[in-house]
């Protein structure tokens, strides 16, 4: 198990969820790991508890994103692999959609995903070593949905600008990929079944079974089901793919 071995990693939002997953399983493959998330206490804890590091970093604002690529990259020694995990969701019928929402949610996962990876590549290109960048996209990205406008078109633009980065920067031997997941449980969707309770007056936790049984595989997806894709596109197996997004979703989608 050291597929990994050698590597240096930094994950955004990996305090929880599938960004914890993803630390966990970096670090059992022999990676030096270092979680990035707006929320350092839980962070440093979820870092404690894996024999990682943590750093404070919000994706929102490029001066964040700066010193906590500096402090991890000075820490760890350099970067080998990102992941652009954090994102905020939000969802609201179109006629009530807010422009500071829109904008909330577009700093995080569309310019926190851009000038990260940006910030990123500069270090692999100064180091001259490639590298390998994971963005976290989603199956809201491959299609719109009613009451999740703004959340579906950050989605969708995470996968363009991976097939642009992905393109742009393989001639510096960084590989820039993209993992769309479909749904998965955790305190992320414990958050979208209550904007769900909210807009289409279901009982709490009634959008959550519904879309585990709509899932092809026929139940919700586990971050841990994300895993071996994240491990995959990170090590070497993966030098030939370039600018591509990956459904890991129990057959919800197909693309
Ligand atoms: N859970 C799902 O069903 C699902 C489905 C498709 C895609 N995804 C995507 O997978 C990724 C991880 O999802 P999750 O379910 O683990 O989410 P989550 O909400 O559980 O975790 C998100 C993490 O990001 C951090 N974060 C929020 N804003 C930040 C900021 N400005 N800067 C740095 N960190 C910030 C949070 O503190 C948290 O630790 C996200 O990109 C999400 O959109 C999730």
């Amino acid at each position: 198990m050291t597929r990994l071995a050698g590597k240096r990693a930094l994950i955004t939002g990996a305090a929880r969820g599938i960004g914890l997953a993803f630390a966990r399983a970096y670090r059992a493959e022999g990676a030096t790991v270092t979680i990035a998330d707006i929320d350092l206490p839980r962070a440093q804890d979820a870092a404690a508890g894996i024999g990682a590091q943590a750093v404070r970093m919000d994706v929102s604002d490029p001066a964040s994103i700066e010193t906590g690529m500096d402090d991890a990259v000075a820490a760890m020694g350099g970067i080998d692999i990102l992941i652009n995990n954090a994102a905020l969701f939000t969802a609201a019928p179109i006629v009530e959609i807010t422009r500071a929402d829109f904008d909330r949610v577009f700093s995080v996962n569309v310019a926190g995903t851009l000038f990260t990876l940006q910030a990123a590549a500069k270090r692999m290109i100064a180091q001259g070593t490639g590298g390998k960048i994971i963005n976290m996209a989603s199956q809201a990205g491959r299609r719109g949905e009613a009451l999740v406008a703004v959340y579906c078109a950050s989605k969708a633009a995470v996968i363009s600008l991976t097939q642009s980065a992905g393109l742009d920067l393989i001639r510096h031997g960084i590989n820039v990929n993209a993992i769309a997941p479909g749904v998965v449980d955790g305190e992320h969707w414990d958050g979208v079944d209550a904007f769900f309770a909210k807009y289409e007056g279901k009982a709490p936790g009634q959008k959550k079974r519904e879309v585990g049984e709509a899932v092809p595989y026929g139940r919700m997806g586990r971050a841990e089901d994300l895993t071996g894709m994240a491990v995959f596109l990170a090590s070497s197996e993966a030098d030939y793919i370039v600018a591509q997004t990956y459904n890991v979703d129990g057959g919800n989608w197909m693309s």
